[in-house]
Order: structure tokens, then C-alpha cells, then sequence
């Protein structure tokens, strides 16, 4: 008797389980979409990046990781957000530090099991008026926006999940055409360019700065806009190689140039754009639906796509 009541006890549990599915199908929910999409937004605990991290943490069927390399500040932000309504919790990230991005990494693993969405924003210029050396400030820009972004996507991008979306956050200030010899341009846009070799053009910068020969070899005097070409050249090598980084299907790799926006970086006065309007392109790359393959591996400003 006892047996008998346990059988039917586990055959309404099944069936209970098979009319949820088939109730969530009905709806056009799959299994992944019943439980939210997990979003990594680096630098967010001010700026363009916070207001990333509010609009995806606004967007139904998303959760935010809102990171900053100040705890106090992120969780702060993150608090904002959570009074908003936002979905979003905090955790502490450097890009810069190597023991901050695997403690991360582990944390995402064991709480969520992947990622789904990845925005990598956190950046830093220095001031015009910065009295540093010129190659001491190649060297500080370049370790944060050209080297921590690939230490943080090298990371979390076996994380990433089918349909994937990674959003870098590059500039206008780093163009390809912005480089004055031509011989750079083409080493940048040989379409086999290797992520080590993209790195090895970057190290090749701040060593030139370090020899004061940067200019005699065509590069911009600017030590921002050369660790922005390194973001967007980064994007471009991830997208093409994305299927044997990563074997999920449908992940999308794309960058964007907010515009200028009001923020701490970039000043309060002249600056045309609030930050909410610089996030607009970086959440809507980061919510891109399923099946754009073909926007994949593209530099974008305002929604559109444009050349490098
Ligand atoms: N504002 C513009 O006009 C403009 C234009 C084009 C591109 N961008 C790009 O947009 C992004 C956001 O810039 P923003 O204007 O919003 O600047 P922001 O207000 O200065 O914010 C930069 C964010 O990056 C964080 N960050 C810096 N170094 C970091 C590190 N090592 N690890 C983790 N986080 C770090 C900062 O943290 P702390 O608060 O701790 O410093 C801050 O949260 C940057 O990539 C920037 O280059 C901005």
C-alpha cells in the first residue's frame, strides 16, 4: 500500500514537471528563458556603465552583475538600481587585477552556471591636463583598456552561453584612420591579425613612447585613442574566431562608440550627451534577439554600423 501511494506520489510530481514545460512552451518560453539572462557590466558603478547596467537590469528576464573595482561604489550603485526596481546584485571586479576576475569568474559559475550577456565598458583616460609622461601614460591606459579588457573577455568568455552577446565599449578617439602610416593600418586590418599579435602592436606603442618614437612611426599622439583601436581590433579578432572560442552557437561579438558623453572621463561641461544616451547602442547590442548573425563582429554608433 505504502509502495503504491509513493508511485503515485512520483507520477504527479512528473506530471506536475510536464505541465509546467508544456505551459511554458505554450507561452513560448523555453527552459533558459524562464530563468533571467545573466549580464556582466564592467565599470558600472558610474558613467555610461551604470547607466548599462540600469537599463539591462530594467529590461524584464535580465539579471545584472553590476561590477566596480571599489566595493563600496558598486554596491552603492547597486543599491540604487535595486530601489528602482532593477534586477541586480554586485561583485567586486578589477580588470587590471588577475585575482579579482577569477573570483568573479567563480562566483558566476557557481551561482548561475554561465553568462549571457558581457559589457565590457570600465575605462580610463587620463586628463588633458595630466603632467604624467607621455609613456607612463601609455603604459597606465594601455593596462587598463586594452589589456584588462581582453583579461576579463579571455575569462568569462567560456561562460558565455548560446546566443551570447558581448558589447565592448570603444571610441571615435580610436579609428583606424587615425593611424599615419600606412603600414600600421594594414598590420591592424590584416584580416588574420591574432589576438597575440594584436597584443604584441600594442606593447610595440608603449615601447615607442617609452623611445619618444611613437610619431616617426605612425602612431596618434593619443595614448586613449591607441588603447581604443586595441578594444576595437580585439573585437573584431574575437567576433571572426568567436566559433572556436566559444561552442555555443548564435554568440555575437560587436563594439561601439557611446559619442560624447557627460561624465566623470569625458567633463560636464561641453560634452553634447548624458551618459543614458551614450548606453543606448551598448544595450541594444546586448539585447540583440536571437538569429542577428549577421550583426556580428561590427563597430556601431547610434544603433548603426560604421567603418573602423
Ligand atoms: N564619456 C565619453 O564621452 C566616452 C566617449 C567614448 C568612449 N567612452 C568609453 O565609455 C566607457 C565608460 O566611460 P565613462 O565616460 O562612463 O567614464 P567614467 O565615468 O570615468 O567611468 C569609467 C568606469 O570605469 C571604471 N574603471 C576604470 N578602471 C577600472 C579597472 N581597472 N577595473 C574596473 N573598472 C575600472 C571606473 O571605476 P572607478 O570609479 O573606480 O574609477 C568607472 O566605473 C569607457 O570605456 C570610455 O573609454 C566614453
Amino acid at each position: 500500500m505504502h509502495l503504491v501511494f509513493v508511485f503515485v506520489l512520483v507520477l504527479a510530481s512528473i506530471s506536475f514537471a510536464f505541465a509546467l514545460r508544456l505551459s511554458a512552451l505554450s507561452a513560448g518560453l523555453s527552459d533558459k528563458e524562464m530563468s533571467p539572462r545573466i549580464a556582466v557590466v564592467t565599470g558600472a558603478n558610474k558613467g555610461i556603465g551604470y547607466e548599462i547596467a540600469r537599463g539591462l537590469s530594467l529590461t524584464p528576464g535580465i539579471h545584472v552583475i553590476l561590477t566596480a573595482r571599489k566595493a563600496a561604489l558598486g554596491q552603492d550603485a547597486a543599491d540604487r538600481l535595486k530601489q528602482e526596481g532593477g534586477q541586480v546584485s554586485f561583485h567586486q571586479l578589477d580588470i587590471t587585477d588577475a585575482q579579482s576576475i577569477q573570483t568573479l569568474r567563480s562566483h558566476i559559475e557557481s551561482q548561475y552556471g554561465g553568462l549571457d550577456i558581457l559589457v565590457n565598458n570600465a575605462g580610463f583616460a587620463f586628463k588633458m591636463a595630466a603632467t604624467e609622461p607621455f609613456s607612463l601614460q601609455a603604459k597606465e591606459t594601455l593596462k587598463i583598456n586594452y589589456f584588462g579588457t581582453l583579461a576579463i573577455s579571455n575569462a568569462l568568455l567560456p561562460l558565455i552561453r548560446a546566443n551570447g552577446r558581448i558589447v565592448n565599449v570603444a571610441s571615435q578617439a580610436g579609428l583606424i584612420s587615425s593611424l599615419k602610416s600606412q603600414a600600421l593600418r594594414d598590420r591592424f586590418m590584416a584580416d588574420d591579425l591574432t589576438e597575440k599579435q594584436l597584443s604584441g602592436l600594442m606593447k610595440q606603442f608603449i615601447d615607442d613612447a617609452q623611445s619618444g618614437q611613437h610619431q616617426s612611426r605612425g602612431w596618434p599622439s593619443t595614448t586613449y585613442g591607441v588603447s581604443k583601436i586595441g578594444v576595437a581590433m580585439l573585437t573584431r579578432i574575437t567576433a571572426r574566431d568567436i566559433g572556436r572560442l566559444n561552442s555555443n552557437p548564435g554568440v555575437l561579438v560587436n563594439c561601439y562608440c557611446p559619442g560624447w558623453c557627460k561624465t566623470d572621463m569625458a567633463g560636464w561641461d561641453r560634452a553634447p550627451r548624458t551618459a543614458a544616451q551614450g548606453a543606448d547602442t551598448g544595450i541594444y547590442l546586448a539585447t540583440l534577439p536571437p538569429g542577428s548573425s549577421d550583426l556580428n563582429g561590427h563597430f556601431f554608433y547610434d544603433r548603426a554600423q560604421r567603418s573602423w
